[in-house]
């Protein structure tokens, strides 16, 4: 493993969202083991880490995300034994390994939920979640919305047929929001933490970090909103972004430097500015929290300068490095993205159809790759990206599984395209991702996009990110925050590293020369000195 201090600030971390990620026992769903077969592919893809989606024990109402025991392991993914094999093998490759902590809700399942239906409004067992009565028959306490679609809100019976009280769920029905008012939620959170970091898990990745608070007094938010953040201006938002938040993850942050070594923290927290993100950010708070500015930047290099310009400098103000990621697996995959004709980057983040050029999005996101390693912090990849795989837009309905595209009955597709199970081999009846099918088919065209087929070719994505990867970590280590831009016209993003290498990008529809230096590695054909559109190139810096 290199150096222990700080390893995240640089770190290449690879998502393993473990449903679609490799099946070891042929029930279609990604296991534990199934991961432990592959480490080596992550070794030799050069990754730093891996960070693995929910693998709790859960109904699946979303995904993992619905959490009914946060100290085992889902039987379909496997045991507890095998869990702690896994983080030793990956800790003898010199790969480190994240969970995903699901803070903001558990699942219907948990039996502190269970306990609370069973208890009286005002028990103990109740103040562990949000209940409140409702507003009059049939109406819930406020006006809040479920990201998910419809009210936040379900009312459970009450004793002798009057009227019940009303639960809180921010996400589905299914995943009710936790009190984090209550002593007793820090606490036991607190000590899930401790669980996996005494089995040496060397950090977490924070669900929906922005949302355990709510307002004390529920206030109505007055508007039909359905989005997992504010919007600038709304800096009292009733359960987004809360102030109180911080004080829970300075916490957390003292447990993690109580370790030797210190685990770490990346959150997710959708925030509607780079600065309010920073205050995650602090000295005594979260190591690191995902950029989603970069991630709904445009494709022109103005735009992505702009975006990363911005970005760099509120994490310069706390000391904290910037977390860049392109993909994961709640928005539509990149590659298809960067194709989108005409389709605004933040719409396409969610958005399914509309015209799509795939040739071009898999040619921007081959430089979109090496724009992303070149940037000076951490970068997240979701599995899959490496193989420049597309969003899946055409699944039947009846295999989708989203909750988004349950609750909107349809009319929303939902997250599903982009978790579609990996294709290791150019055959099989799930291209390799197990001995049967998987949970969802994959298109035919993904045998030849298979990590076999990848591997064979030296010019596939799969090489590509191989190399970069190994690059960076020959000539970026102890990359610094600070950029060294190049003015070489509106349409050309370029910047030296330090220490490092010269990155260019050509977004324009012409070639543009490229600057003196020796040529490291190009996303395309680079002829003579002259880059091409949709093209990006590291070089020597002078
Ligand atoms: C964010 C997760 O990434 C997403 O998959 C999940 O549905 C929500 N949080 C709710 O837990």
């Amino acid at each position: 493993m290199r150096g222990t201090h700080g390893w995240w600030r640089t770190a290449v971390v690879y998502q393993v969202y473990i449903r679609s990620f490799c099946d070891s026992d042929g029930d279609g769903l990604g296991d534990v083991d199934g991961i432990r077969g592959r480490l080596g592919y992550l070794r030799d893809l050069g990754v730093d880490a891996l960070w693995v989606n929910p693998w709790y024990p859960s109904p699946q109402a979303d995904g993992g995300y619905d959490v009914a025991d946060y100290r085992d392991i889902g039987p379909t993914f496997g045991t507890l034994e095998a869990a702690k094999a896994l983080i030793a093998e990956a800790h003898a490759l010199g790969l480190r390994v994240l969970l995903d902590v699901v803070p903001n809700h558990t699942s219907v399942a948990h039996a502190w939920f269970r306990e609370a239906l069973a208890s009286p409004p005002g028990s103990t067992a109740r103040d562990r979640y949000v209940f409140r009565p409702g507003r009059g028959a049939g109406e819930a306490p406020n006006d809040w919305r479920s990201v998910f679609g419809g009210p936040a809100w379900r009312e459970v019976p009450g004793a002798d047929g009057e009227p019940g009280e009303w639960y809180l769920h921010l996400f589905a029905p299914e995943q009710p929001d936790l009190n984090w008012r209550n002593p007793e939620v820090t606490a036991e959170m607190l000590d899930v933490l401790r669980f996996w970091f005494d089995l040496g898990v060397d950090g977490f990745r924070i669900d929906v970090a922005h949302g355990l608070v709510k307002h004390e007094d529920l206030p109505d938010l007055g508007r039909d909103d359905e989005v997992l953040m504010g919007g600038p201006g709304d800096e009292d938002h009733p359960h987004w972004d809360r102030p109180e938040v911080h004080e829970i993850f300075r916490g957390w942050r003292a447990l993690a430097d109580a370790y030797d070594p210190p685990r770490v923290f990346v959150a997710e927290a959708w925030v509607p500015t780079s600065d309010r993100l920073a205050q995650y950010l602090r000295p005594d708070e979260l190591h690191s929290a995902f950029d989603f500015t970069f991630i709904r930047a445009p494709w022109r290099a103005a735009a992505l300068r702009e975006a990363i310009e911005r970005s760099l400098s509120a994490h310069a103000r706390v000391g904290a490095p910037v977390t860049w990621t392109l993909s994961n697996h709640d928005v539509v995959r990149h590659a298809t993205r960067l194709g989108r004709l005409d389709a605004d980057p933040a719409t396409a983040l969610t958005a399914l159809g509309g015209p799509t050029d795939l040739a071009r999005g898999r040619r921007r996101a081959r430089a979109a790759a090496l724009l992303l390693l070149a940037l000076p912090g951490a970068v997240y990849l979701y599995q899959g990206e490496e193989l420049g795989l597309e969003e899946v837009e055409d699944l039947p309905d009846a295999l989708r599984q989203d909750p988004v595209f349950v609750r909107s009955g349809g009319a929303v597709a939902g997250r599903d395209g982009c978790r579609v199970p990996l294709p290791w081999t150019r055959s099989g009846p799930s291209l390799g991702f197990g001995p049967s099918r998987g949970w969802l088919p994959q298109p035919t065209s993904w045998s030849g996009r298979s990590v076999e087929a990848q591997e064979a070719d030296p010019d596939s994505m799969l090489h590509l990110y191989r190399r970069a990867i190994r690059l960076r970590q020959a000539h970026m280590t102890g990359l610094d925050s600070e950029l060294q831009w190049l003015e070489l016209g509106d349409d050309v993003l370029a910047f030296r590293t330090t220490p490092g290498v010269t990155l260019v990008l050509n977004t324009s529809a012409a070639a543009v020369p490229l600057p003196p230096g020796d040529l490291l590695l190009a996303s395309g054909v680079v002829d003579g000195a002259a880059l091409p559109p949709d093209t990006a190139a590291w070089l020597t810096s002078p």
